[in-house]
């Protein structure tokens, strides 16, 4: 298939998470004119877009996914003025804008939600989902994904609505047809502001099966990617496929097998998804290292299912709901910290698709040592933390758990400085700072050219420079090895192999036929060896990558 090439397919993204970016009025959260303050900085970056997660009108029960209202921003952030200038000084800057769109559910503080609550003659009573209670409780045993019944009891009406996450969000019905037209208004509102485009927040689950259905294989099958979906996603589809934008499907639950379904060049819902097969490897619970060979296993699946212009991929190691990259992939271990981060943004921003980058993973950010459940803010990772207490876990284990897997762990305030308060603000921040910003912070980066930093600058401008990097086919190399991460990028005669060893030991291996070492350039390395041999030692953490001569 020939390549259709499209602004979006070339350039890298990066996730803002207002909250924690850049406050610029002191009141301790980040805010609209902080994001503007570093325009210059994101620019610097090489970067093409930006993602920043939900702004609207909101009581903040799970930071801002539980909108109240869609056409509102949020008073902490700033006001629509702001927003506008920010787009409007973002695209003189050359940066495109995307936004989030959560339309699996509002917050109950909607005002659909308020009038649909108020009677079940309500003229709104359809756009959420109610049912009867049974003689145990709830209509069924579904479970939300932020733990306990998915189903909330609601006096005023002697019946029960669903939400899927918290129980301040609950899920609109998508069978009625009202919802949709309300929905697809308010996104072309947004675009007519001329916002490139959006994340579509958890888009998988806005189909239900049939009440009667219990759970199997996963607590969650009942409202993930259910069949019958297709049918709300080409609607969506029509919507988006007006305009010249970006959409990023995120899909809990759509496998490899069915992503050309979703994201297929001509007839995909979007144009690429934020898959979880590669992330779900290291949210388990005990686990200290990474299965190196499932995780190429599992990105190689989504590499290989929409090679060849079939599709396109969404590339991500971080984002606002999990641990970061370096404590989980790599290592915060000092000796090895600054080689892992460096060999995971290289390993990820090559591989087919859109790179996005999570705010504070270019400097090589870490988890954040927290010391008690009164430093998390996070919804799901509370209720978590008291099931495990009420099922007699020991306080200290459930804490050990939490600071592993906790999402506040990617939420904490932008290292910018070394200063109290990391230069993110000039008060105390909602969220406590990692005491690591002495070392690590963007200033001190900037000023030193072995940093994560720039080596990060270097690897999107080596994509940007070669559209090998960008449109061609992946080819992945020795699947079985346990340490290293093999793969080439080839476009007609332009080839590129990049190697990474993803643990904290030497490897070894001896490279394959077609990869005749002689005849490659070293483009990058992340240490300061320059020669391959054919049978070659990788330091720990080590990763380069070369040009076919
Ligand atoms: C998505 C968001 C997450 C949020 C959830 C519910 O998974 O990334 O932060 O809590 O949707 O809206
Ligand atoms: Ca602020």
């Amino acid at each position: 298939m020939a390549i259709r090439r499209t602004w979006w397919k070339e350039a890298v993204g990066y996730q803002i998470y207002p909250a924690s970016f850049m406050d610029t009025n002191n009141d301790g959260i980040g805010d609209l004119n902080g994001i503007r303050s570093k325009l210059d900085y994101l620019k610097s970056l090489g970067i093409g877009f930006i993602w920043i997660t939900p702004i609207y009108e909101s009581p903040n029960v799970d930071n801002g996914y539980d909108i109240s209202d869609y056409q509102k921003i949020l008073g902490t952030f700033g006001t629509m003025e702001e927003f506008d200038l920010l787009l409007k000084e973002a695209h003189e800057q050359g940066l495109k804008i995307i936004m989030d769109l959560v339309i699996n559910h509002t917050s109950n503080q909607h005002s659909w939600f308020v009038e649909s609550r108020s009677s079940l003659k309500d003229d709104y009573r359809d756009y959420y989902i109610w049912a009867d209670g049974t003689m145990d409780g709830p209509p069924n045993d579904w479970v939300s994904i932020f733990g306990g019944s998915a189903w909330e009891y609601d006096e005023r009406t002697n019946q029960y609505y669903l939400h899927v996450f918290a129980k301040e969000q609950p899920d609109l019905n998508w069978e009625n047809p009202r919802v949709k037209r309300d929905l697809f208004q308010m996104i072309d509102w947004w675009l007519d502001k001329g916002i490139d485009g959006f994340q579509v927040d958890a888009i998988s689950h806005i189909k239900k099966a049939p009440l009667e259905t219990t759970s199997t294989k996963d607590p969650f099958e009942a409202f993930k990617n259910v069949p019958g979906i297709e049918t709300h996603l080409n609607d969506l589809r029509d919507i988006f496929k007006k305009r010249d934008i970006l959409t990023v499907g995120e899909a809990n639950g759509v496998s490899a097998a069915e992503a050309y379904q979703w994201v297929g060049e001509t007839t995909g819902y979007f144009n690429m998804l934020f898959e979880f097969d590669h992330i779900s490897l290291w949210n388990k619970d005990e686990q200290e290292t990474v299965d190196v060979i499932q995780f190429k296993k599992a990105l190689t699946a989504w590499q290989e299912a929409l090679a060849d212009g079939r599709g396109w991929n969404a590339l991500y190691m971080e984002n606002h709901d999990i641990p970061r990259s370096v404590s989980s992939f790599g290592s915060e271990e000092k000796v090895f910290w600054q080689a892992s981060a460096k060999a995971l943004a290289l390993t990820f921003l090559l591989l087919q698709g859109t790179p996005f980058i999570y705010q504070g993973q270019e400097i090589g950010m870490t988890n954040l040592p927290f010391t008690s459940i009164n430093e998390i803010d996070a919804v799901d990772t509370k209720n978590f933390y008291y099931e495990m207490i009420h099922s007699g876990v020991d306080p200290k284990n459930a804490l050990n758990l939490i600071r592993k897997t906790a999402r506040d762990n990617a939420r904490t305030p932008m290292q910018w400085t070394a200063e109290e308060y990391a230069g993110f603000s000039k008060r105390k921040p909602w969220m406590r700072i990692n005491p690591n910003k002495q070392e690590i912070n963007v200033l001190h980066e900037l000023n030193d050219p072995t940093s994560v930093l720039n080596f990060y600058k270097a690897v999107i401008q080596l994509r940007k420079e070669n559209e090998a990097l960008i449109y061609g086919r992946y080819q992945l190399y020795l699947p079985d090895h346990p340490q290293l991460f093999v793969y080439s990028r080839r476009l007609a005669d332009e080839r590129f192999v990049v190697i990474s060893n993803l643990s904290k030991e030497f490897a070894s291996a001896d490279l394959p036929e077609n990869v005749q070492i002689e005849e490659w350039d070293l483009q990058l390395s992340n240490l300061n060896d320059h020669t391959i041999h054919q049978h070659t030692i990788f330091a720990p953490y080590e990763a380069r990558v070369y040009k076919h001569k």
